[in-house]
């Protein structure tokens, strides 16, 4: 993870990056640092923990910033050694003539270490980006250029990177190289940025290109040059970028994520625009590349995620194997790697990531690509890894997410699942499949928004019972069938924002185990939806009240004579089955977030969390 940032033109260079790595706080957020080069010079600052901190060391520092308008900066997510001020970047050689900026991991670093260690190198920190400084600057040693340097020590590097780096014998430039980590450069006017992501560099350019990998940049304040591995020059094509600077502002809300909660409801028109053109209509998903004879020939669908994108994935299985009758497994990446999974030309996979820049999810996609699978991708960010590896792209157009809770994207992933399982059912079964209970479901879509809508101008009662349980140590959700990942993500929210140890199980699993945790300080979410499973999650209910547990009811329908079960209802709109997963998670974030709030946490930035995990 990490974010790294540059800057060279004539603007105070301390303000670009500050303001930089402010935007890229949801990639890591324990300790920052730059590095501003004035004439042959280069002044380190570092500090530990949130960026603020830096922001003050920078205060007593005004004459240097007020000089330079060269400079490097990161914002870090530990990987290797403790968050302190040591290990966090910039990092330089011995000879301090090259600064250097990380965002990625080395592998092969103790052996490179090793080496440099017999040759003299002496090192400060625990980082493995420290290796990559000593090394870059002992390539120097033999190239006297920063470009050369830099080319000849990626090709010694394994692993992942995106590097800046800057030399004081060659004050005029930023040398940038990337592999398995993103890098872009943003074009300015007698002025040119890189960064980590697009939000840090939005208020000065709207173009830029993005550097592929083994790449090697040379940015200066009037040119830009890239090589490719084998040192020849190429072209980039210059690229507009989709976003606007007020995306990224929390626009009067506490948080970017109740912010992002409120935006549920345009998120679901975003997503529905376009492609679901009425009940009667067939979904139009252009997007989606296979016609559909190949989509007939699919045998099995697989859907590979992580965390939050994992459990829409999960519901994803639900309802694209009701809908396009095509098995669906559901893994997380991380484990899909590491075993002999079995796909062919016939098998869909499907990667859903709000990033399109986690790392577990881009290792195994590119592992199953090789097995001539279709892979579409389902992301928030079209300009991602992810998204330049998939056959179908899926853009999901929840706008820029800042909170490290994933909020809008799920629910913009959910919508986009939901389309994709009635086009698959479409294409393959033809407009005779459009039957009532699809209708209905096509129906529920449009009303979505307003429902949501309903449920945020109600948030009183969720404020309260977030008041009411928030110092409680222990937390369990329980639902079943479509709703089961709804209990999952909802213990989610609570855990990553709250601390407060929240867990999620189907609710016929509490008899097989977790009910031995139950007693009267253990509150149970049970979240209960007309249909199939109603009658057993109620069971469940009673199971867990016998035990003294206090429950909380999310519901559309309660049956008078069943109120007395619950210690707290709150009411949802009502709906069918299929279409509650996306009512009943708005409850839950809300949940989540009032409960982190009243307890005074950091809501966009948990603890030892980032927003995007960009190492496995
Ligand atoms: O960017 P991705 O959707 O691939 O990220 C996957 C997870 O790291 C992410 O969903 C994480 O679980 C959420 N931030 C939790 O709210």
């Amino acid at each position: 993870m990490c974010g790294i940032i540059g800057y060279i033109g004539s603007r105070k260079a301390s303000e670009v990056l500050i303001s930089g790595l402010s935007h890229l706080e949801y990639r890591g957020y324990d300790s920052s640092g730059i590095a501003l080069m004035h004439g042959n010079s280069v002044d380190v600052y570092k500090a530990q923990g949130k960026l603020v901190n830096l922001i003050e060391i920078l205060k007593t520092k005004q004459d240097i910033c007020d000089i330079s308008h060269i400079g490097i900066g990161h914002i870090r997510w530990a990987t290797h050694g403790l968050p302190t001020t040591v290990n966090a970047h910039p990092h330089t050689c011995n000879c301090k003539n090259l600064t250097l900026v990380h965002n990625g991991i080395i592998e092969n670093y103790q052996e490179l270490k090793e080496i440099l260690q017999k040759e003299g190198c002496i090192f400060q920190s625990q980082t493995d980006t420290e290796v990559a400084a000593h090394l870059i600057a002992r390539e120097y040693g033999k190239t006297n250029n920063l470009l050369k340097a830099m080319q000849s020590a990626v090709k010694q590097i394994k692993g992942a990177f995106a590097f800046c780096a800057i030399h004081k014998l060659e004050p005029d430039k930023i040398v940038v190289a990337k592999r398995n980590a993103p890098l872009v450069i943003g074009l300015g006017e007698g002025e040119n940025f890189v960064a980590s992501d697009i939000p840090a560099i939005i208020e000065y350019t709207k173009k830029a290109i993005y550097l592929s990998d083994n790449e090697v940049g040379v940015v200066e304040k009037n040119s830009i040059q890239i090589f490719d591995e084998n040192d020849k020059l190429i072209i980039n094509k210059v690229e507009y970028l989709p976003f606007e600077a007020v995306a990224i502002s929390k626009m009067g809300y506490k948080h970017f994520m109740l912010k992002e909660i409120h935006e549920q409801s345009d998120v679901v028109r975003n997503v529905l625009s376009g492609k679901l053109l009425g009940i009667n209509n067939e979904i139009k998903l252009e997007e989606f590349k296979l016609t559909p004879s190949e989509i007939n020939k699919i045998t099995r669908v697989q859907i590979i995620a992580c965390g939050t994108s994992l459990h829409a994935g999960m519901v994803g299985k639900y309802i694209i194997e009701k809908f396009a009758k095509i098995p669906v497994d559901v893994e997380p990446s991380s484990e899909y790697i590491y075993r002999d999974t079995i796909a062919d030309e016939n098998t869909l996979v499907i990667g859903i990531s709000q990033s399109g820049e986690t790392a577990d999810t881009i290792t195994a996609i590119k592992q199953v690509k090789e097995k001539k699978s279709h892979i579409a991708i389902i992301t928030n960010r079209a300009d991602s890894t992810m998204a330049r590896l998939a056959d179908s792209l899926l853009p999901v157009n929840a706008g820029i997410e800042v909170s490290v809770a994933a909020t809008k994207s799920y629910m913009a992933q959910l919508i986009s699942l939901y389309l994709l399982s009635i086009f698959l059912m479409e294409q393959k079964f033809g407009p005779s499949a459009i039957n009532d209970e699809v209708k209905t479901l096509k129906q529920e879509l449009i009303e979505l928004p307003s429902k949501i809508e309903a449920l945020l101008e109600n948030a009183s009662n969720i404020q309260r019972v977030a008041k009411k349980y928030a110092n409680y140590k222990d937390f369990i959700f329980i639902a079943r069938g479509i709703n089961y990942p709804s209990a999952l993500e909802g213990a989610l929210k609570l855990k990553e924002i709250s601390y407060i140890n929240a867990t999620g199980y189907g609710a016929g699993e509490l008899k097989h185990g977790p009910i031995a945790m139950l007693d009267e300080n253990m509150p149970v979410l049970a979240i209960l939806n007309t249909g199939i499973v109603y009658d057993k999650v109620l069971s469940n209910c009673e199971e867990a009240k016998a035990r003294q547990a206090k429950l909380i009811g999310v519901t559309n329908y309660i049956a008078d004579k069943d109120v007395r079960l619950f210690d707290d209802i709150i009411t949802v709109p009502s709906g069918s089955d299929l279409i509650s997963p996306a009512v009943n998670i708005v409850v839950l974030q809300l949940l989540a977030y009032y409960i982190a709030e009243y307890l005074g946490k950091d809501v966009d930035q948990p603890r030892n969390l980032a927003k995007s995990v960009t190492v496995e």
